[in-house]
């Protein structure tokens, strides 16, 4: 039997509209929700509703790739608030950006596949530097456990020296 005509093992399509990107979000959020280092932000600090955020992610990637314009949301300000609650720094998203573009490349390949890499390398580049610019969230004593307000209420003031 004659391959000639059969594209080379490593020939994958480009992204052409919304399934693609469904399938790349699907299977992308895949890998996250089981990383061993950015997983637990997900599935314990932020307690994603996934029903809800990979519709979402469609919409996101759709607008950057295809501009359809369905996104609503604010990435700095969801992001922001991860912050204080957990580490968000060059290593997480590091982790984020090896297996999106990992994802990427296994199930597709084109100008819009580069785009899409290109696109969420500069976001994540966007993303780590604002959020961590940010000055952290004020203290809120009234969001404290009994036990962490008896300690707070324990410690002395501290003297200011001339
Ligand atoms: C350390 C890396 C990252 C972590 C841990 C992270 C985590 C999260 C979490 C926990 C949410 C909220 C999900 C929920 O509703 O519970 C979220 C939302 C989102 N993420 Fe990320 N993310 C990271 C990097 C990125 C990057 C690099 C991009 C884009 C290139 C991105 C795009 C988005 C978007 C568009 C949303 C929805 C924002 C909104 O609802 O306003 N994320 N992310």
């Amino acid at each position: 039997m004659s391959l000639e005509n059969q594209p080379p093992p490593s020939s994958l399509p480009d992204l052409t509209g919304r399934a693609d990107i469904e399938r790349l979000v699907d299977t992308f959020y895949g890998k996250v929700r089981q990383d061993e280092l950015i997983g637990f932000i997900f599935n314990d600090v932020a307690r994603t509703d996934w029903a809800a955020h990979l519709p979402k992610m469609y919409a996101f990637w759709e607008t950057v790739l295809f501009r359809t314009g369905n996104f609503s949301g604010n990435p700095l300000a969801t992001h922001a608030r991860l912050v204080p609650l957990t580490t968000m720094g060059p290593p997480q998203f590091e982790r984020w950006l090896a297996l999106f573009t990992a994802t990427v490349d296994e199930l597709f390949a084109g100008e819009k596949a580069n785009l899409l890499k290109a696109s969420a390398a500069d976001i994540a580049n966007v993303l780590h530097t604002k959020i961590n610019k940010l000055p952290p969230t004020p203290f809120d004593f009234s969001q404290l456990t009994p036990e962490q307000r008896a300690h707070y209420a324990s410690q002395k003031p501290k003297q200011i020296t001339p």
